[in-house]
């Protein structure tokens, strides 16, 4: 198997990393990053290809996808996303939100994936199963939404989602044995939610190493007809 892994140096996305490095069957391992130096363990191995893409510059992830060349890919994780930096904090009210927040929140969590797509999809594999994912959130769901607030976070992984259903019926005539689909992670003990853990049941916060090993587990289960949906860690179907 060729994988590639976007947001390497995050959370998950190293431990997604360390988990696949783990697996004989795993040949190689692409993993973009905008990190340039080997700050991770996991990207030192030598079955990782350490590439850089920083996701709020087309170019660079147009470059990314040319750095595969003619390797066919298996799967992709896009494991990258924003929800808070520096001043960038998730609103609770609309007098909180900024023109500059959302386009760059939207740009991490939306529009890079979907540039992604496009520079990647043509390079999975075609004639097995083949799975391009991308970590979305819960809180993305429109169905589910009862708590309000995080604005942009919430509505840049429902315009992800959006996009995921809409690349999966525009993929199946052409590639009709790619899985394109969003996966809910869960609760993960991240940079990216270490400010909001606090109402978090210890047994409800996983570790990465757990929600990777989960995710893993939900990716080798997929089949074509869960293409364009959104999936959580313990494989339950998470409603538009
Ligand atoms: N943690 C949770 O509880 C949770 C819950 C639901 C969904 N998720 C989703 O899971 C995904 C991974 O989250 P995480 O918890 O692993 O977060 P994380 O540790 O903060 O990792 C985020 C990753 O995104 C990368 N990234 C951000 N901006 C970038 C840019 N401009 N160019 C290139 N890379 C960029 C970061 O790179 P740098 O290292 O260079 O900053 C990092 O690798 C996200 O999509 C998140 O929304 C997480």
């Amino acid at each position: 198997m060729n994988v590639v892994v976007v947001g390497a140096t995050g959370g998950i996305g190293n431990a997604l990393i360390e988990a696949l490095l783990d697996e004989p069957r795993v040949a190689q391992i692409f993993a973009f990053s905008r990190c340039t130096g080997n700050a991770h363990a996991a990207l030192c191995s030598e079955r990782v290809i350490h590439g850089f893409v920083d996701l709020e510059k087309e170019a660079s992830i147009e470059q990314a996808g040319k750095t595969l060349r003619d390797t066919p890919i298996d799967l992709v994780v896009v494991a990258s996303g924003l929800l808070h930096d520096g001043n960038l904090r998730p609103e609770k009210a609309l007098k909180q939100l900024s023109q500059d927040s959302l386009q760059r929140v939207f740009q991490i969590n939306a529009i890079a994936p979907m540039l992604l797509a496009k520079a990647i999809l043509p390079h999975m594999r075609s004639d097995t199963r083949s799975v391009f994912g991308v970590l979305s959130a819960r809180v993305g769901s429109i169905s589910d939404n009862r708590l309000g607030g995080w604005h942009s976070y919430r509505s840049s992984k429902s315009a992800l989602n959006m996009f995921l259903k809409t690349a999966a019926i525009g993929s199946k005539m052409l590639q009709p044995n790619c899985v394109i689909v969003g996966l809910h992670p869960g609760t993960v003990d991240t940079q990216l939610s270490a400010p909001f853990q606090r109402n978090v049941k210890p047994e409800k916060l996983f570790s990465p190493q757990q929600s990777a090993n989960y995710l893993l587990d939900v990716i080798s289960d997929l089949i074509a007809e869960d293409s364009g949906k959104v999936f959580a860690w313990d494989g339950e179907e998470i409603a538009p």
